[in-house]
């Protein structure tokens, strides 16, 4: 270990910072977040510190470094000094006079000069986690600060304010350590957490004090109806990868991928309730019941579904039968294959020169025929999105025909969107079952219709098996 590292209690004391640049001014604005009273040596400000001297946030010394401001014990009484001037000289010398005194010093980007360095920081105040790499690579820190951002829900700064206020409490109705660590282990991974990080306090609160109160023991089930996006794992929410680590159950269906169950927690049990087109391997209502079974007996039941839960999802009607019973449940909504796949395909779904509106619809056959508003939809300047559409090609075309779009109108199938299987094919209204003869073109598929899909040979960026290459690339384009 280089560092040993602490957290200081700054609040009302005094730091010294040299220098008034840009640099300077981030590390002020740090130092006030913590409470301290800063004060600024420099013979000019940037216009962020000067705006910080304006309003009396920080005390402005307006002259050169000089060797007082940290050897005269009676001019300085600072805990710490920030070293952030451009001449190398001067930040020699700080480091040595502050050393000399044993006062902490950090020399901004010189880890050789400083006595402490300054960590990326995770901010959930009142919990704070500190990353450092010794001063190797603070391009690593952040990037590994960015990873752990993504894992910790916003609201546990919030948590840890509401569990300080029930600590006396719990210390008095549970004397006992291993008491006190069973009930915060089953409170801080249960309900309370859930209902604060869904922004609802009050019932956060309630559900401590109950718990408290009563038999805290009998965790109650609840259901999170989850959407898991298209295909690739990257396009998920925070939110759901936090829930699809903390579910007991997963009930998953055909259009959720592998690399995406790789993700859930490891001993959850995973139940598979897909259905293939004409097949429905589990009807909806056993798998509403089912939910509602395992949320009864306690469960944290994860439903993930591909896409987004409430579009061509049946979503509605799981959460309604839900409902019905009592069962608590949240959704987390998803990025529908619509929104992933044209993105994937380099088809914006609207466009200020070819699409002013953008539907989706089920292309799915119901007795040989699609029921839909073919009027509404045979519009120039819309695009039409088809989910579940490739046994309906023939009717899509002859209907979108008869209600006005012409035979050459253009139209891409976007296979396996967004996965490293993704195809995209196109073509016109008019060759659409003939390219899903010819390529064997298989669901899961999305059909696009309309003057966007013409953007694709200009604007396609996605190609599954450079992808790594391509995003390199366009990292080195940037510095970092
Ligand atoms: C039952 S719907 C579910 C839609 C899902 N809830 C959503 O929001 O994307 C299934 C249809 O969505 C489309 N779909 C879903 N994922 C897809 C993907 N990765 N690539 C292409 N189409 C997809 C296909 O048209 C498929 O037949």
């Amino acid at each position: 270990m280089d560092f040993f590292p602490i957290f200081m209690d700054i609040k009302g004391r005094q730091c010294l910072v040299i220098g008034g640049g840009k640099v300077a001014a981030r590390k002020i604005a740090l130092l006030l977040k913590a409470g301290a009273l800063v004060q600024v040596v420099a013979p000019e400000l940037c216009r962020e510190v000067r705006e910080m001297a304006g309003t009396g946030e920080i005390k402005h010394i307006e002259r050169r470094f000089e060797e007082l401001d940290i050897c005269d014990s009676n001019a300085c009484d600072s805990v710490l000094v920030i070293a952030a001037t451009s001449s190398k000289q001067t930040n020699e010398n700080i480091s040595q006079l502050a050393k000399a005194r044993s006062m902490p010093v950090n020399v901004v980007d010189q880890p050789h000069l400083c006595s402490f360095i300054m960590p990326s920081i995770v901010d959930r105040s009142p919990i704070q986690i500190a990353i450092s790499t010794g001063g190797t690579s603070p391009v690593l820190a952040r990037l590994l600060r960015t990873r752990i951002e993504s894992f910790i829900p916003a609201a546990y700064g919030k948590l840890a304010q509401l569990v300080s206020g029930f600590r006396s409490q719990v210390i008095e109705k549970f004397p006992k350590a291993e008491q006190r660590r069973y009930f915060w282990e089953v409170i801080l991974e249960g309900q309370v957490t859930e209902l604060l990080f869904q922004g609802n306090e009050p019932a956060a609160r309630h559900a401590l004090q109950c718990a408290i109160d009563e038999d805290f023991s009998e965790e109650v089930g609840e259901v999170y109806l989850v959407g898991a996006g298209p295909g690739d794992p990257d396009l998920l929410t925070f939110k759901a990868l936090r829930l699809m680590q903390r579910a007991d159950v997963v009930v998953y269906d055909r259009l959720v991928s592998q690399g995406i169950l790789d993700l859930v927690r490891r001993d959850a049990e995973l139940v598979y309730v897909g259905k293939e087109r004409n097949n429905h391997a589990v009807p909806q209502e056993n798998i509403n019941q089912c939910l509602v079974r395992y949320a009864q007996e306690g469960k944290r039941v994860l439903r993930l579904k591909g896409g987004d839960p409430f579009i061509f999802g049946r979503g509605g009607e799981e959460i309604e039968t839900l409902k019905e019973n009592n069962v608590i449940f949240q959704v987390v909504p998803g990025i529908t294959a619509a929104a992933g796949c044209s993105s994937y395909a380099g088809i914006p779904l609207t466009h200020r020169d070819y699409s002013q509106s953008c539907v989706f619809v089920t292309g799915h056959l119901k007795d040989g025929t699609v029921n839909l508003n073919w009027k509404a939809l045979a519009h120039q300047n819309q695009t039409i999105v088809f989910y579940m559409g490739l046994q309906a090609v023939k009717v899509i075309h002859r209907e979108l025909v008869a209600h006005g779009l012409s035979d050459d109108t253009p139209a891409a199938l976007v296979e396996q969107g967004t996965t490293e299987n993704q195809r995209v094919h196109i073509g016109t209204l008019a060759n659409l079952s003939e390219i899903i003869e010819r390529e064997k073109v298989k669901a899961p598929t999305l059909i696009i219709v309309g003057h966007v899909v013409t953007l694709h040979d200009k604007l396609k960026w996605f190609n599954p098996s450079s992808e790594r290459t391509t995003a390199f690339q366009s990292a080195r384009g940037r510095r970092i």
